[in-house]
């Protein structure tokens, strides 16, 4: 009999602190159902205290979701804890995630607290979320760098307090598996009551080694893991969960457990995550990446034409590939259309929303006749469907550009409701059209990124652009998609602008 492991997925706090990739409270929803729907056993929904936005969020997954257990990440303090007990209230299996860095460095130089101190808030902070909710997690900060001795004698404390998961994080990226899994195996043998919890790892990726270190933490006893879609993370990210959950299951002649994961959702959660977050997945990237199931050389095409087996390890559709389907065309009506994007997990509230969703689609349709899931999912994770977002709305875009003459732009915006108009010369069009939007709405915001991705195959395929802007040190991710990747690129600029100006300053809870 094989041992349960515990999915415990954090993109909705660990992947949202990435840079520009902070998402709203109904982009959180989404991803949260389609993590339940995916039947990840942990949903960590954010880190309650940061901010009311990410309170509400986190409350309003908690009411949502049934078959996951959510989670609040709160610091090692009594507002943290109470407000994260707060949050999870209406969940139907909820946790508290209580954490304080352990490493000499962090406890010197960021807490400026003793050794003794810090294993006092940790045992007050285990104790207190304990009287809320029976389910509480612990995490010894930076454990990676911290005193081995000390982390045993946290741990015990934390576990006599009552806390029922015990995680040990790389939060630096640091360790190497062979040395991770003899971290974590000395851990369970020598911690007193090591028996009665479970064992957790978290690691993240700044020497590429996150999921080899998660998987070496398993073979020693670990029976959670902590990990991100994608490997969304701060930095280089987390542990990837597409990974993970497939390394596991793909090799389980070598793995003593088994997930519960539906690995036939890991596509389109991927997709999502990517969509909303404005990450985009490198075409190589293991399971999700374009490209992970795709035969470039004759040689290889050959053998999978004979036997599949002699180069594939995994089944595409297991993990979620299907052919592009065509889904909705032009005469497609509202029903079909809402309940089309039920089954791709994305649940239009009100009927507002849905009326402008829905005229968003039909003037796609007339566009391009074939709409593909993808597109739908583009489609809905552009923001302007939202209307109580939206400052700057793109009203009318020119843009001449012809060789051996100057591109130039002319934008007309909707600020606040009233028309404005821009024009401007650039080195290309889209740089024309760019500083035309930046003569209207003067954001001082500096590109950090732009990116340019085909939606589907064809050339009638939708352009999906990304643009990072950074200003005073926050970072925003836009996208915006279209037939016409010029007008799919102000799309992008004005959603980052107005992700700019709507989306409230967060506390990082490690910083
Ligand atoms: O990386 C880390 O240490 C964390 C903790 C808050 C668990 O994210
Ligand atoms: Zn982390």
């Amino acid at each position: 009999m094989k041992e349960h492991l515990v999915i415990f997925d954090t993109t909705l706090r660990d992947g949202e602190q990435s840079p520009g990739a902070s998402m709203t409270k109904e982009e959180k929803l989404r991803v949260a159902r389609q993590l339940e729907r995916m039947r990840v056993d942990v949903i960590e929904a954010g880190f309650a205290a940061a901010s009311p936005g990410d309170f509400d969020a986190i409350r309003s997954i908690a009411e949502a979701v049934r078959d996951s257990t959510v989670c609040s990440l709160a610091r090692a303090n009594e507002g943290d804890i109470r407000r994260a007990a707060e949050a999870i209230r209406p969940a139907a299996s909820g946790r508290i995630h209580t954490f304080i860095a352990t490493s000499p460095i962090h406890m010197e130089k960021k807490l400026r607290m003793s050794p003794d101190q810090v294993v006092e808030a940790a045992v007050a902070a285990v104790r207190l979320a304990r009287q809320f909710c029976d389910d509480v997690e612990f995490s010894a900060e930076d454990a990676v760098r911290s005193d081995f001795d000390f982390l045993c004698r946290i741990f015990e404390a934390a576990i006599k307090a009552g806390a029922g998961t015990i995680n040990v994080p790389d939060t630096v990226g640091y360790s190497v598996p062979s040395v991770w899994g003899e971290r974590m195996r000395a851990l369970i043998e020598r911690v007193p009551g090591a028996d009665k919890v479970v064992w957790s790892t978290h690691c993240h990726n700044d020497l590429g080694m996150a999921v080899a270190n998660s998987l070496a933490a398993v073979m020693a006893g670990a029976r959670q893991v902590e990990c991100t879609i994608n490997g969304l993370g701060e930095r280089a990210g987390n542990a990837a969960l597409e990974e993970v959950v497939m390394a596991v299951r793909t090799r389980g002649d070598l793995f003593p457990v088994e997930t519960r994961i539906d690995t036939t959702q890991i596509v389109p959660a991927s997709k999502l995550v990517s969509g909303i977050t404005g990450y985009p997945v490198q075409p190589n990237k293991a399971i999700v990446g374009a490209n992970a199931f795709a035969h470039e050389s004759g040689i290889h095409q050959d053998g999978v034409l004979k036997h599949r087996e002699t180069y594939e390890i995994m089944l595409a559709q297991d993990v979620g590939w299907t052919q592009n389907k065509l889904v909705l065309g032009k005469h497609s009506g509202r029903n079909a259309f809402k309940s089309r994007l039920a089954e791709l997990g994305i649940v239009i509230e009100s009927e507002e929303h849905l009326n402008l969703a829905f005229s968003r689609f039909k003037e796609l349709a007339d566009k391009k006749h074939e709409i593909f899931d993808e597109d739908l999912q583009a489609l809905m994770s552009d923001e302007t469907v939202t209307p109580e977002q939206e400052h700057f709305k793109l009203v009318s875009l020119r843009v001449a550009s012809e060789t051996g003459e100057t591109p130039r732009a002319r934008m007309t915006l909707s600020v606040d409701g009233s028309e404005k108009h821009g024009d401007a010369d650039g080195s290309g069009p889209v740089d024309a059209c760019f500083k035309a939007i930046e003569r209207i709405a003067d954001s001082s915001s500096e590109l950090l990124l732009y990116s340019v991705n085909s939606i589907t195959s064809g050339t009638d395929a939708q352009g999906e652009v990304t643009v990072r802007l950074a200003r005073n040190g926050r970072v925003v991710n836009g996208q915006g998609a279209d037939t016409d990747i010029i007008v799919a690129s102000a799309k992008a600029y004005i959603n980052a602008l107005n992700r700019l100006v709507s989306k409230p300053e967060k506390v990082n809870p490690q910083v």
